[in-house]
């Protein structure tokens, strides 16, 4: 994509990634895809607010080049500073060296930790106001949004927040940058939700406070550095953010994720009849084979819903391995106050029930009930795993939303 006049005199000067396989080394995004968007304003004096990651480095670059003389930047704003937002900042340095980067004070600490840079870098205050010309930057600390140093910047004439990770998703832009040309807003919002909890939802009391702190701010469109810009239905995206924010008190959907693993089919077998027994007192219901299901696309749904199922095999006196992993990670995201039920097959001793109770104690998981079978569910095992699967949704229907 060339660069793209959002507004008089304000370009989005972002790349495309779609070689990207693993979103921080961790979170795939192969199919997906994601953009790192980056702004110029070009105004008496020109200033780009945030960078790109260090690949496509030419075309980023180019970008700039079609609008202004590289030479002539003054002022880089760094939002943020993982290096999904910073990887061209050493190339932009030796082309530019005359331009002054912006950030807060953390910001400082991390361009030297990270980058080895200390020249020509001015912090900028919560709230300061940065003329460039007939516009104007104002400057918005909101730390932990991602991460500490972080803060946001607002165009003051054209009413844009340019928010970073805060408000982005996963998805490369596919042709379309605005909301309003995008035909396919419900991949974005899927992406947008996958993203919020795979990088942002430890945080979301910062979000929370983010939200509020910018509520008096006029915005007319949303930019943030990843994904669609908001011009059209800026509010929708802060809307739902600020719903998944508030997600992590434990305030959920009535909704019940099953995740389950199966070594020999013993466990998948039971696992078709406890979602029988789920379907058929009617609460949404998503399932997942988590040794075959990257965790990132099962924390939305452990995230939203109200009910965990856990289906897992004892494996050498534990919890199935993957599902031990794929919980751990929910316990690193913070996903909290879930009502749980398992079920699963054991050989001889038992012991994934022991394990799964370790696990998910730190968040506040209530197991409320259980049902284990030795070896293969016979037909009476199958009747009570459906009758077991209907009793946890009628329980998750009371609690949940
Ligand atoms: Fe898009 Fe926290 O970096």
């Amino acid at each position: 994509m060339p660069a793209i006049e959002i507004k008089p005199d304000v370009y989005w000067i972002g790349v495309n990634d779609r070689t990207t396989d693993l979103f921080e080394g961790l979170w795939p995004i192969a199919k997906e895809g994601v953009s790192y968007n980056s702004y110029l304003i070009n105004d008496e004096k020109k200033a780009i607010v945030d960078l790109a990651k260090g690949l496509k480095t030419d075309e980023f670059f180019s970008h700039v080049a079609e609008i202004v003389d590289l030479a002539e930047i003054d002022y880089v704003v760094i939002n943020h500073m993982e290096p999904d937002h910073t990887g061209v900042l050493h190339t932009l340095r030796r082309i530019a060296p005359g331009a002054t980067i912006l950030g807060s004070a953390k910001t400082k600490g991390m361009l030297e930790s990270f980058y080895g840079i200390t020249d020509n870098v001015e912090v900028v205050e919560d709230g300061e106001m940065l003329p460039l010309g007939k516009k104007t930057l104002q400057f918005f600390s909101t730390p932990f949004v991602h991460w500490p140093e972080t803060m946001m910047t607002y165009e003051t004439s054209h009413r844009i927040l340019f928010s970073c990770d805060a408000f982005g998703s996963y998805g490369a832009l596919r042709g379309a940058l605005f909301d309003d040309e995008c035909t396919d807003l419900d991949f974005y919002q899927k992406e947008s939700l996958r993203y919020y909890v795979n990088i942002v939802a430890k945080f979301s009391r910062p979000v929370l406070r983010a939200i509020k702190k910018l509520a008096d701010v006029p915005v007319e469109i949303i930019a943030p550095s990843h994904g669609l810009i908001w011009r059209e239905q800026p509010q929708l995206i802060v809307d739902l953010y600020r719903k998944w924010a508030e997600y992590a008190t434990g305030k959920t959907e009535a909704g019940i994720t099953l995740v389950y693993g199966s070594m020999y089919g013993n466990t998948e077998a039971m696992m078709n009849a406890v979602a029988q027994g789920i379907s058929r007192v009617g609460v949404s219901l998503e399932i997942f084979d988590v040794a075959r299901t990257h965790v990132s696309y099962i924390l939305p749904s452990l995230w939203t819903k109200a009910g965990v199922m856990v289906g897992a095999p004892t494996y050498e006196g534990t919890l199935f391995p993957p599902m031990a992993q794929a919980l751990e990670m929910a316990v690193l995201k913070r996903v909290l106050n879930k009502k749980v039920a398992a079920f699963g097959s054991y050989g001889w001793s038992g012991g994934a029930m022991r394990h799964l109770k370790e696990i998910i104690e730190p968040i506040k998981w209530e197991l409320v009930d259980s049902f284990q079978f030795i070896g293969k569910p016979s037909e009476e095992d199958l009747k009570e795993g459906e009758e077991f699967g209907a009793r946890f949704a009628e329980l998750v229907s009371r609690i949940g939303g």
